[in-house]
């Protein structure tokens, strides 16, 4: 964002229902501000009702895009033009670009994903086992990204193991060469496949804020070094389940540079702008010192 909004500034933002916290109004506007953009993000928080109005205010105010975040991840799908493949498959979009009067729909979080250990941590995905804890929106957009980048095996653990059936089912069809299996979140078998697993990954909102003492995980699972534990939660930046993590000597990561890399990825796509390399670690840094001053 420039210092002064005028008559030319373009306008992105976000839409949720809960978004007071949310720290993408940050991320954008740094990098608006950063590359001199006559840009501005703004949130835009909305009741369930008037999403259609919401999304319909979109095309006739002329907004160039706005991600999308819960509880309409899945239902603004149906208001777009097109949706592209691989979000159509996930199921839900969290980015929308408005573009010739069209608006398209994206999923940025699967990237996202990808990069916080690709690129960011240079961890190695292909061949690899995980355990994988939740099946909403959110894990089927981490899975989806898992079985693309080759992973051998996923287990899924869920409260309501139907949802996780419909990922097993779908995704095979997509992924026949990645074996996915599915339990409930208290099956006796969690213990052994986590003794198996390289990843181990929360995908649920427990342990979040103001909740933070929760964790996902039943009493008495023990955690080990070889395991990468990931917890989609940034804030808090350690989470009950990440800090039981460190203690049993795991690697782990919280979900600041997953948030980061889809918000870069937005960026990119409205703006055509491709964030070099140390401006997203900058944003990784700034977003870590953030969550910290939050608390
Ligand atoms: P998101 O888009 O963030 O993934 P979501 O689609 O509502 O949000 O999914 C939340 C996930 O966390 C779900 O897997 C949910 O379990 P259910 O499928 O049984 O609803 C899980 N979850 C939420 N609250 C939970 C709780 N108190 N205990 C266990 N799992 C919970």
């Amino acid at each position: 964002m420039k210092t002064e909004i005028n008559g030319e500034t373009v306008i992105m933002g976000i839409i949720g229902g809960n978004i007071k916290k949310s720290l993408s109004p940050f991320l954008h506007n740094t990098l608006m501000k950063h590359y001199s953009l006559n840009d501005c993000y703004l949130p835009f928080q909305i009741s369930v009702d008037q999403l259609p109005a919401a999304i319909k205010g979109l095309r006739a105010l002329n907004i160039k895009g706005v991600n999308v975040t819960v509880p309409f991840k899945e239902k603004s799908m149906e208001f777009m033009d097109k949706v592209e493949d691989s979000a159509l498959k996930i199921g839900a979009i969290n980015t929308i670009m408005h573009k010739d009067k069209l608006l398209y729909g994206y999923n940025m979080d699967c990237i996202g994903f990808k990069k916080s250990l690709l690129e960011e941590k240079d961890i190695e995905i292909k061949g690899k086992n995980a355990v994988v804890l939740g099946a909403g929106g959110a894990a089927r957009a981490i899975i989806y990204a898992l079985c693309q980048e080759g992973i051998k095996e996923i287990s899924i653990f869920n409260r309501t193991l139907e949802k996780a059936g419909k990922i097993e089912k779908e995704y095979h069809a997509f992924f026949p060469y990645c074996i996915i299996r599915i339990f409930a979140i208290g099956d006796r078998c969690l213990q052994d496949k986590i003794n198996h697993a390289d990843f181990l990954i929360n995908t649920t909102p427990l342990g979040s804020y103001p909740d933070i003492d929760l964790n996902p995980l039943p009493e008495n699972i023990l955690l080990n070094q070889h395991l990468i534990a990931y917890d989609l939660i940034y804030f808090p930046a350690k989470t009950s389940f990440l800090r039981q993590a460190k203690k049993a000597g795991a690697k782990i990561i919280n979900g600041g540079p997953m948030l980061v890399y889809q918000a870069v990825e937005s960026f990119y796509l409205w703006t055509g702008i491709k964030p070099e390399k140390e401006i997203v670690r900058e944003l990784i840094h700034k977003l870590h010192e953030k969550e910290f001053s939050n608390k």
